[in-house]
Formats: structure tokens, C-alpha cells, sequence
């Protein structure tokens, strides 16, 4: 039978099956925006094995925002090397010394996107996993799973604004309104875990029974891609 897909549904199932990541803190323990901000930077470009050791070196080397933003620039490059663009460590850099300067960071998503190398995803993300501000951050994990959920047709990246929309609804739901940062990070192992891009693992799935793309039988052939 047909059951709507709802927060109280993805977030028992990340209770269950949460990945134990080194960012994410155990739950009911503190959250610290630093941590939480440097893994989203690095997750950016690298992925989560490989990020795994070089956050852990990193922060020992960088213990806080204020450590990283009294280093100098050579030092941080120095440890960034292999990571990626040097932009987001520069980035990185301008934003630890502007967060150090303010005495700590934003905890609402304006004050996150005013601050270099942050944008739109990064300030929600940071907003809700670390501030359990009531946003949704939106990455390609997550438009994958609300493509499948509501089988949006239209291909990306036309469809980017409708699958933000949906993704964003889900915080009318006072379960989701209670733990937002749960919230983002079922849905980021939602869709690495069961709603991966080639074979999704739909038998496994919390929102089996409310996903329209399942009952269509196109899960895997969603989201749809411009051709270029
Ligand atoms: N990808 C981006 N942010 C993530 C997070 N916090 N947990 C797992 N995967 C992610």
C-alpha cells in the first residue's frame, strides 16, 4: 500500500543505519561548526574514503578556526596539497581568519554565504548539521532521491529549482523541523547507500512504498541528464 514518504520515515532508518563518519558527532553530543565545515569543503572535491585520513590529519594539525586562521598561508597549502584547487584553500584560509575575527561562525545561512568559498550548499549544510537551522542542503545525492520520489521528468539541470523545492518541503514536517542536521545527513546516505545512481537498492528503502519513480519501475533511469 502507497505511504507517503515522510521525515519520521528517513530518519528512523538513519537511527538504524547511520554511517559512523569522522565528522559526524555521536548523537546528543556537541556539534562543532569547524569540524563540520571543513568536511564539507573537502567533501566537495574528494570523496568520503578518501577525505577520511586527510580530515583527521588536517585537524590535527589545525586543531580550531582560530589555529588555522593564525597559520600562515604555506603551511595551509602544504597540508591541502593533493586535495584539490588551490582556490578552496585560499578560500578556506579567508575563511577562518574572517571567522577567528568575528569570534566564531554564522549560524544562519545568510551569515554562512557572506563568507568566502561558502555557497548556497555548503551554507545549508553547515546551517543545518551543525546549527539544526531548518534548511535542506541540496547536493547531487539529494536531487537524485527527490527526482525518484516525485519521478521528475524534467532532466538536470532544469529541474534543479523543483527538486530544491521538494527537498526544502520536507521541513514542514515538524519531525524534520526537530533534527534537520539527521535530517540532511539521511538523505546524503540515502543516496549513497540505497538510492544510488545505477542500482538502487529499492527493496532496502524507508520511502519504498511513497516513491513514485519505484511504482513507475524507472528509479534507475532518474534523474534524467540534459544531453550535451
Ligand atoms: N557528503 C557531503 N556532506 C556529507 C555528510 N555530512 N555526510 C555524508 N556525506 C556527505
Amino acid at each position: 500500500p502507497y505511504r507517503a514518504p515522510s521525515a519520521a520515515d528517513l530518519l528512523a532508518w538513519y537511527d538504524r543505519h547511520r554511517r559512523d563518519l569522522p565528522w559526524r558527532a555521536a548523537p546528543g553530543q556537541a556539534r562543532d561548526p569547524y569540524r563540520i565545515w571543513l568536511s564539507e569543503v573537502m567533501l566537495q572535491q574528494t570523496t568520503v574514503a578518501a577525505v577520511g585520513p586527510r580530515y583527521a590529519r588536517f585537524l590535527a594539525r589545525f586543531p580550531s578556526v582560530e589555529a588555522l586562521a593564525a597559520a600562515d598561508w604555506e603551511e595551509v597549502a602544504e597540508e591541502w596539497a593533493g586535495l584539490g584547487y588551490y582556490a578552496r584553500a585560499r578560500n578556506l584560509h579567508a575563511c577562518a581568519r574572517a571567522v577567528a575575527a568575528a569570534g566564531g561562525f554564522p549560524s544562519d545561512t545568510a551569515g554562512l554565504s557572506a563568507l568566502p568559498g561558502i555557497g548556497r550548499y555548503t551554507a545549508a549544510a553547515v546551517a543545518a548539521i551543525a546549527f539544526d537551522a531548518p534548511v535542506v542542503p541540496v547536493d547531487g545525492n539529494v536531487e537524485r532521491v527527490m527526482a525518484r520520489l516525485h519521478a521528475v521528468e524534467t532532466p538536470l539541470p532544469a529541474a534543479k529549482a523543483r527538486l530544491s523545492a521538494l527537498a526544502a518541503a520536507f521541513m514542514a514536517e515538524p519531525a524534520a523541523r526537530a533534527r534537520p542536521g539527521d535530517f540532511a545527513q539521511g538523505l546524503f546516505d540515502l543516496g549513497a547507500t540505497l538510492c544510488t545512481p545505477r542500482r538502487p537498492a529499492c527493496a532496502l528503502c524507508p520511502w519504498q512504498a511513497g516513491c513514485a519513480a519505484r511504482a513507475a519501475g524507472i528509479a534507475a533511469d532518474l534523474p534524467r541528464k540534459a544531453a550535451r
